[in-house]
């Protein structure tokens, strides 16, 4: 395939066009009803089964996929990737994530640059700072041990340490280490996060950690400012040098800011925001909270079934139309896994044109969302089962973090939530017919109501446990798997020029609000609408002091 050629034009994508019209014909009952079809959909890799039998999808079906991703370039792509090339083209960069979980003797190589040595480096460090913290040598102004962290960070920066740290949080070695110490994040703009940052801690026991690739992000830089003042307030600004370190790839600005450039955390321009909780901005606050002997043992690297999910992905998104997708965990401990994919997958593969700048008459990405089970069966399974058909992902763990028994109950509290987990697939697979429930006796009326179409497609992911370890697998698998899908659709996953245009137009705003603020101007320059809400906004807000002095959340 010629490199300005769109999938979309190939021989691979046609086929498939075709094919789905015939898998169209078939139900998931009678796909299931095939066990050699089925063991051939069964993976086992590094202790994960993922069982994709109740794919709408036949081995036939698969070999023209694996075709479709050789005619994209797949192979190549990845090691293009491997290999630090630039393939994030319109910043000009390489993306090296994968370099975050490479072992000490490892050599990857951006502009000819091992950069390994690097990453080992930072992660020195991190262990030297966090143990230096936890046991106490390092202290705060008042020579307090700090031992309550907040990390202030939005987006990439933000969701994967967040995702980490709340699955570590009740595993029982993760939870020991973290004994006496407090992790919070601040990400929010909305002065309510602070608040409920701050609420119960005092700034001479409390570590700041400004995380920002760019350290320009200005929901970030506000929060910083603020909990800079907070801590000045209370204990002087010589002590912000003791109560805040930095992340990020721009150090300049973290000294501008007034952190001592020692206490900053580097990462590099070829870690992308979203793909970095391995970097420093997810191993520093999860080392201080777990003690850092926990933590790199996320830092793990995985291959193999990525493709697999990528190239379902793009069978359901592309072929069948599908524009959803739901990751449903059954595990609290992974409440946050859904959020944090839905910003890799969605800030990269949320995209209109190729990677060459063609306009892409296909979709790409999918509407990615989820609720650890059995939360959402009780909240938005009702479509997924009747109404729209959104391919699901469940996500079971064999061995609670948390294990439950009580003496006379059926079965244990994990084996009652894998009940679930067992049951919902095959409920949206077959489904139940009318025919089904009239030899139950459903009075007629009801019927239509009660009957489900099934043949809806899910993959599942079933995990031995949930350490740190497991929980590093899982997410290079669907780290792996947006890129996948992105190499095939043939875009750029690893920019995301689509949040620009909002945050250029909330400079004016700003501006506005301060002319009016300060100097009574009233709001210009906006259409009607914008015009009309901000005039109210303004009009109802009149009371705000134009020039106040620091006035902080008291809860
Ligand atoms: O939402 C846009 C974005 O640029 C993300 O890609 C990134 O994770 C986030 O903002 C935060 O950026 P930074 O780490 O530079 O503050």
């Amino acid at each position: 395939m010629a490199s300005s050629t769109l999938i979309c034009e190939t021989q691979p994508w046609k086929d498939l066009k075709s094919h789905v019209e015939d898998i169209k014909k078939t139900h998931l009952r009678e796909l299931l009803s095939d066990t050699d079809r089925c063991k051939s959909m069964m993976v086992d890799f590094d202790g994960i089964t993922l069982d994709y039998s109740r794919q709408r999808a036949t081995p036939g079906t698969m070999d023209k996929l694996y075709n479709l991703a050789e005619t994209a370039h797949l192979k190549e792509k990845i090691n293009r990737m491997f290999n630090g090339e630039r393939i994030n083209s319109t910043e000009n960069r390489s993306v090296l994530h994968v370099a975050l979980r490479a072992p000490r003797d490892a050599v990857m190589k951006s502009d000819g640059k091992n950069v390994v040595p690097d990453v080992w480096n930072v992660l020195d460090k991190i262990k030297d700072f966090s143990e230096r913290v936890r046991n106490g040598s390092w202290v705060g102004a008042t020579g307090k041990a700090l031992t309550d962290v907040i990390s202030v960070g939005i987006g990439g920066s933000f969701l994967g340490p967040l995702f980490v740290h709340t699955a570590l949080q009740t595993d029982p070695e993760a939870s020991k280490c973290a004994t006496g110490r407090q992790l919070r994040f601040l990400a929010n703009v909305d002065p309510i996060d602070v608040a409920r940052n701050i609420a119960g801690l005092k700034p001479e026991t409390t570590l700041v950690l400004v995380v920002s690739k760019t350290f320009t992000t200005a929901e970030t830089m506000l929060n910083a400012r603020t909990l800079r003042a907070w801590i000045s307030k209370e204990l002087g600004p010589s002590a912000v040098a003791k109560h805040m370190v930095a992340i990020s790839t721009n150090l300049t600005l973290v000294e501008k800011f007034g952190i001592d450039p020692n206490n900053a955390f580097a990462f590099w321009d070829w870690v992308g925001g979203r793909y970095s909780v391995c970097s420093a901005v997810g191993v520093l606050p999860l080392s201080l909270q777990y003690g850092f002997t926990v933590v790199e043992k996320y830092v793990t690297s995985l291959k193999n079934l990525p493709v697999l999910l990528g190239i379902l992905s793009v069978w359901n998104v592309s072929f069948f139309g599908y524009p959803a997708s739901a990751i449903l965990p059954y595990s609290q401990a992974l409440e946050k896994f859904a959020p944090h994919i839905q910003q890799v997958s969605m800030e990269s593969n949320g995209k209109g044109v190729s990677i060459d700048g063609k306009p892409l008459p296909f979709e790409t990405g999918e509407i990615d969302f989820g609720e650890p089970g059995t939360n959402g069966q009780h909240s938005f399974y009702q479509l997924i089962h009747q109404g729209r058909v959104v391919p699901c992902d469940f996500i079971g763990i064999v061995k609670s973090q948390q294990p439950v028994y009580l003496e006379g109950e059926v079965v244990n509290n994990h084996d009652e939530l894998m009940s679930n987990f067992f049951a919902q697939p095959d409920a949206l697979a077959y489904g139940k017919t009318p025919e089904e429930l009239l030899k139950e006796n459903v009075l007629q009326h009801l019927v239509p109501h009660k009957t489900f179409s099934g043949n809806r497609p899910s993959l599942s992911l079933l995990l031995p446990s949930l350490d740190a370890y497991k929980i590093g697998q899982l997410l290079a698998i669907y780290e792996h798997r947006v890129a996948v899908q992105g190499f095939i659709w043939g875009i750029n996953s690893f920019d995301q020029w689509g949040v620009e245009l909002g945050k250029s137009l909330a400079t004016q705003v700003r501006k506005q609000l301060h002319a009016s603020r300060v100097k009574g101007e009233s709001a210009e320059g906006f259409n009607f609408s914008t015009t009309t809400m901000l005039t109210k906004y303004l009009k109802e807000s009149f009371d705000v002091p134009a020039n106040p002095p620091t006035i902080l959340p008291r809860i």
